[in-house]
């Protein structure tokens, strides 16, 4: 492994600039003026992953966007391993926000990156994660250390849904045939403190649409004597939660697992400061459903949030007006045994009872997934931990995560195979936000932490 430190070192600026030429592309899935964008930056991954030593590389058309995939095989007879990773960014509003253009990438160092940090849309989520996996191929098969057969599977619909990989995965599963799953796009809980994700959340994603009068109307000729649909939507998504910040609506935590004391206490010894979550998001206290802790709050617990919310005059000044119609987007996270189809049609039906006489409200599901928790005692777990230990001088953290990658629960049905979500990033780096960025320590660590799971995997595999 030593060789793999040396090559690492040795090609650490080029590894970097050609990550920053990936990140100029903006390759935002949600936007469809970007189509293009993203068919270029799948051809760029295509040429990165024959770059490294994948054989064979191919794009995949896909009713949506392009899947490439790549694979090298050495020796049947050796185990596969299955990388995973999106190539699609989030969108970048509000812009102006953002300290630097988010498809021009710059290095600035930060507190928390002291050796520097890539500032860019997709810096971290996940073009930079991913590709420290094309890098980790590059090193292996550069100095002839590669110990196992690779297969390789980029989408570019992550962050809108992942439809078209759903439809990849149940027509190709004897070319994803694996024997472990590998996925770099989550995070760790600190730069000395590595953690392995073993659980992520599931989501239903609705958006709600609430119709009063025909038109819109003067306020004063009618204000106080229809129902304005604004008013009325506040109120009914205000009704979601209760004073314990107990999300209301009837059945939704009929399935959620109660962790016992052991487990939470097991998961309250996860170095955790309250002070600095409060100080990192300027907040003098949090805020959730009373019984729980912050970190139980946003790993164990189901929640609903409002992830935006319009209608009426937005413009400049002031315009007197009562809209005819007002809307809302809504996510619910969701917890392992919380069925995401099941909880949308409760959703539905309970919203749909709330309103009152005066308005007509319409749901409309967008998409979701099914959450995933994974034991620990197995090889893929194991060799993990090694690598990170090895890497970091401490051991792993096994943690569960708020997020979503709602294909992992898929990929269990359809592939029969075990995923270990190997996360270098930092809730701090911004992901989703302005200003996201990836610490080049993390990515550089990620490339060097990466051959050593191969290692492992293989070895404990046999
Ligand atoms: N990489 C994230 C998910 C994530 C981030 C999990 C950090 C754990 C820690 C992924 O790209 C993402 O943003 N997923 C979406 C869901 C998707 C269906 C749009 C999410 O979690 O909102
Ligand atoms: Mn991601
Ligand atoms: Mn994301």
């Amino acid at each position: 492994m030593d060789n793999i430190k040396a090559y690492i070192d040795q090609h650490k600026d080029r590894f970097i600039n050609e990550l920053i030429e990936l990140l100029k592309l903006p390759s935002v899935s949600a936007d469809s003026t970007f189509s293009k964008d993203i068919i270029n930056t799948s051809k760029a991954v295509k040429t990165a992953l024959e770059d490294a030593g994948c054989a064979h590389v191919e794009i995949c058309e896909t009713p949506g966007y392009p899947i490439v995939y790549g694979e090298k095989i050495i020796d049947k007879n050796l185990p596969t391993v299955l990388v995973y990773g999106h190539y699609d960014v989030q969108p970048v509003d509000p812009i102006e926000l953002w300290d630097s253009p988010p498809f021009e990438p710059i290095i600035k160092k930060t507190k928390i990156h002291p050796e520097g940090a890539i500032f860019a849309r997709g810096a971290c989520d996940d073009k930079g994660q991913m590709y420290m996996h094309v890098k980790a191929l590059e090193a292996m098969t550069s100095t002839g250390s590669l110990p196992c057969n690779v297969k390789f599977m980029i989408e570019g619909e992550e962050e809108v849904g992942s439809n078209s990989l759903v439809w990849f995965v149940k027509r190709n599963q004897d070319k994803l045939a694996n024997d472990i799953i590998l996925i770099s796009d989550t995070g760790m809980i600190s730069n000395t403190q590595p953690s392995i994700t073993t659980g992520l959340r599931g989501l239903s994603y609705v958006e709600v649409e609430v119709t009063g009068p025909n038109r819109d109307l003067h306020s004063g000729l009618y204000g106080g004597a229809v129902a304005n649909p604004i008013n009325i939507l506040t109120k009914m998504i205000a009704s979601l939660h209760d004073e314990d910040n107990h999300i209301t609506i009837p059945g939704f935590y009929d399935k959620v697992e109660d962790l016992s004391a052991e487990e939470r206490a097991e998961m309250a010894k996860a170095p955790f400061s309250l002070e600095d979550y409060k100080k990192a998001l300027d907040i003098d206290a949090v805020y959730g459903e009373k019984g729980y802790t912050t970190n139980e709050r946003n790993s164990i617990r189901p929640t609903l949030d409002v992830n935006g919310i319009w209608g009426g005059y937005i413009g400049e000044g002031a315009k007197t007006v009562i809209a005819s119609k007002a809307y809302a987007k809504i996510s619910m996270r969701l917890v392992p045994h919380q069925d995401w189809i099941e909880i949308t049609e409760l959703f539905k039906t309970h919203f749909e009872s709330i309103a009152p006489k005066g308005v007509t409200v319409k749901v409309t599901p967008h998409h979701g997934g099914q959450g995933y928790v994974t034991p620990i005692d197995n090889i893929g777990y194991k060799a993990a931990n090694k690598a990170y230990t090895e890497i970091f001088g401490v051991e792993a953290i096994p943690q569960r995560s708020g997020g979503s990658i709602p294909i992992v629960a898929l990929f269990e049905e359809e592939l029969k195979s075990k995923t270990i979500l190997m996360g270098f990033g930092l809730d701090s780096d911004a992901i989703h936000s302005p200003n996201e960025h990836f610490g080049i320590f993390n990515y550089l660590k990620g490339i060097e932490t990466i051959p050593l799971f191969y290692k492992y995997f293989t070895e404990m595999s046999v």
